[in-house]
């Protein structure tokens, strides 16, 4: 049933290409310029006229609400507010009958979320779900919503659901994006184009993994580590210490970049292992200079870069290739070789990859 691989996780994070075309099948239609998505459609108004979105989720589901943040706000300019489910729900949130509340969840069971959405609901506003499980309690409990159809996710570590659900949110920003007359036809063409060249560039994002397992051996016997990423990269730099920690039991944590100066650089010495996402989009120049911090305290540098990087090769001692594409759509590359640098380091640990101590696939409790 695991199809050849040694772990559901590993066959999980091979399917992504193919997952995420499941994603947007039927929804993207490049040729005739249109995202087809019946749970907006429908609701289309709600959308438009949102005064903000508010997202709530959990985990690694959490994390794609981040990146739906910097996606929704620059392609569909709407205020986006992302927040833990757990703490959303018990602080007396403001929540009107103008907001728009998209529920995030792989399981479509998390206790929380589920808190998050009755209490949105009784207060008036819209409720969205994005989910992977069909007919789940969230699916069941929101006004619309649109299934990831990632398939079945069994390894505890959330992989190809947060691709999925990452793909499923630009959809849903794209089309609004577009119906609010917020950028120019022929930009609306280039994404969808590019969209239908992801699972492709996913698929050469995972050539990467003979080199990601030599790079796994050298800190597999780490304490600690840490990962760093601005803009779009600094939701997938805590989804990356997040796998890590899971499922190795080594102590990460991601940071923006820029953060790090404030505090984090303390942490930093030839013992440090710090991996930076640094591709060639957005803030190129300034993840470069933060790697050169990196560097003058001695710390281990393995970057993530756009192919035919020259800068950051000269400066980090491990360098991961992924292909060029556009910024907002680089999470769903970048994320690749973190997912499959924490696979490997957990392996060679000899820890229970699809089974983590003290975690449990879905969390029902609250
Ligand atoms: C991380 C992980 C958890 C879940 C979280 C939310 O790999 O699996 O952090 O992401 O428990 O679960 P869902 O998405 O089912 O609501």
């Amino acid at each position: 049933e695991k199809g050849g691989y040694d772990h559901f996780m590993l066959k999980e994070i091979y399917e992504q290409p193919h997952a995420i075309l499941d994603t947007y099948r039927g929804r993207l239609l490049a040729d005739q310029g249109i995202i087809r998505m019946a749970g907006i459609d429908q609701h289309l108004e709600k959308f438009v006229n949102a005064n903000r979105i508010i997202i709530v989720a959990c985990g690694t589901s959490w994390h794609a609400g981040l990146v739906a943040e910097y996606i929704f706000e620059d392609l569909a300019r709407v205020p986006v507010e992302v927040e833990y489910a757990s703490e959303f729900r018990y602080r007396n949130p403001i929540i009107t009958d103008k907001d728009v509340l998209i529920a995030i969840s792989q399981s479509g069971e998390t206790a929380d979320t589920l808190a998050a959405i009755k209490l949105a609901k009784e207060k008036g506003a819209f409720v969205f779900g994005v989910c992977n499980v069909v007919g789940s309690s969230i699916a069941r409990e929101t006004h619309a919503g649109a299934y990831t159809h990632a398939g079945p996710e069994i390894g505890v570590a959330s992989t190809k659901a947060f691709t999925t659900q990452i793909t499923i949110l630009t959809l849903m920003a794209l089309k609004l994006g577009k119906e609010k007359g917020e950028f120019s036809e022929s930009k609306f063409h280039e994404y969808l184009a590019e969209l239908e060249n992801i699972p492709a560039k996913v698929q050469i994002a995972l050539e990467s993994n003979p080199l990601i397992e030599i790079i796994a051996d050298v800190y597999k016997d780490s304490s600690n580590c840490l990962y760093l990423g601005r803009g779009y990269n600094f939701p997938v730099a805590l989804e990356g210490a997040l796998k890590l920690k899971e499922i190795s039991y080594i102590h990460a944590e991601g940071y923006p970049a820029a953060e790090m100066k404030h505090g984090p650089i303390a942490l930093i010495d030839e013992q440090m292992p710090v991996i930076v996402i640094a591709t060639n989009k957005g803030h190129y120049e300034k993840v470069v200079s933060n790697i050169q911090e990196i560097k003058s305290r001695k710390g281990k540098i393995i970057a993530i870069v756009t192919e035919g990087d020259e800068q950051v090769k000269e400066l980090a001692d491990h360098v991961v290739e992924i292909p060029e594409t556009i910024e907002s759509l680089t999470p769903l590359l970048t994320t690749i070789p973190l997912q499959l640098l924490s696979y490997h380091i957990a392996v060679m640990r000899n820890c229970n990859v699809d089974q983590p101590r003290n975690l449990a696939k879905s969390v029902t409790v609250e």
